[in-house]
């Protein structure tokens, strides 16, 4: 399997999502400074992979802590999980993290330093391989929405690359093609950093799935010749009601996919549905640096000076999603009641 990242007595080991696929090389996270730049800088990314790292990170600057008494520590945790919390503002798996090791945190504040220290480190590694077998599981429940042959649409990168391992929207596919199906996979390039052309197709040459990257604007004719049986995206935040933000331009496939009558499924763990934010007007959408549209693989594309947006995520309405397939089962409209109840149990 893909090692998307792994901690080691050396720091924690990130496969280098900015160089692929033309370099398989690891960055190593000495401190948890490093780690939120690694997250900041996309060398990790995908929500649950921001989580893991989110998680290992605080685990990493626990570990390193130079304080002395407990008092001292929980400062330098309060200080290292604020840093962590500046890097992505998205993918509500990295606050879902946070908030996690908080409230370890909180179990453990009566133990000796030692043991506090450790109990961080295994929370942290229990979140890597929990998310591993969240990704099975959706793969489990999602493969018989899978078409038995044929073309299947995907997004961005939503991978082993995007998680621990296995992945969410490409779990599902990979789950489906472990039973038999015939799949082929469309990925789109996804401008600007081109997740689906660089990654998507990367992972899934490596498993051997027959693989097709269109560009973005080529989506709509091939749904339109019949490539496509099915969609499958993951997803940054689910919001209550079911809106999904997942990478700009999900939105569109989404509309486009209603139009043509293709189912248009969402893949993501629990730790991805955020029940506190009522709908997807409520989601806070990363903008990123213009140079990563005006700037293709370092060459200037775009003239000195025009205005550039550059919205890292979309929001794609609870109506055009099919169902939403979780390690918990599967939700269906109306989400509102669907979602909770696969949340709270
Ligand atoms: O900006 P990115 O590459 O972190 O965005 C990733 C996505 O939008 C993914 O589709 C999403 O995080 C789900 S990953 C399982």
């Amino acid at each position: 399997m893909i090692q998307t990242l792994e901690w080691t007595e050396a720091g924690i080991r990130f496969l280098d999502q900015t160089k692929l696929p033309t370099e398989e090389t690891y960055v190593i996270a000495k401190s948890y400074e490093q780690v939120a730049d690694v997250i900041r800088t996309m060398v990790v990314r995908g929500a649950p992979a921001i989580g893991v790292a989110a998680g290992m990170g605080i685990a990493l600057g626990v570990k390193n802590s130079r304080a002395e008494t407990v008092a001292d520590l929980k400062k330098d945790f309060e200080q290292i999980c604020k840093v962590i919390g500046e890097t992505r503002p998205t993918a509500v798996n990295l606050f879902w993290a946070i908030r996690r090791m908080q409230e370890k945190f909180e179990t453990l504040r009566i133990r000796p330093m030692p043991q506090i220290k450790q109990a961080i480190v295994e929370e942290a590694q229990r979140m890597h391989a929990e998310d591993i077998a969240a990704n099975q599981a959706m793969g489990r429940h999602g493969a018989a929405l899978m078409p038995s042959s044929g073309g299947v649409l995907t997004h961005c990168n939503a991978g082993a690359l995007a998680t621990a391992g296995y992945g969410t929207a490409l779990g599902v596919i990979r789950a489906a093609v472990e039973q038999g199906k015939t799949i082929h996979v469309y990925a789109d390039e996804t401008r600007p950093f081109l997740q689906g052309s660089r990654l998507t197709a990367w992972e899934l040459m490596k498993d051997g799935i027959p693989t097709t990257v269109i560009s973005d604007n080529m989506a709509g004719a091939m749904m339109k010749q019949g490539k496509i049986g099915a969609i499958v995206v993951g997803a940054d935040r689910i919001a209550a009601n079911g809106d999904v933000a997942n990478k700009i331009g999900t939105y569109t496939v989404a509309v486009l996919a209603k139009e043509h009558g293709i189912p248009f499924y969402v893949a993501a763990p629990i730790s991805t549905v955020d029940l506190a934010t009522a709908d997807g007007n409520g989601i806070p959408i990363e903008q990123r640096n213009s140079k990563e549209v005006t700037h293709i693989a370092g060459r200037q594309m775009v003239p000195d000076g025009v205005a550039v947006e550059n919205p890292a995520f979309d929001v794609t309405p609870a109506k055009y999603v099919a169902a939403i397939i979780t390690e918990r089962g599967i939700a269906k409209a109306p989400y509102g009641e669907s979602l909770k109840k696969l949340v709270l149990g």
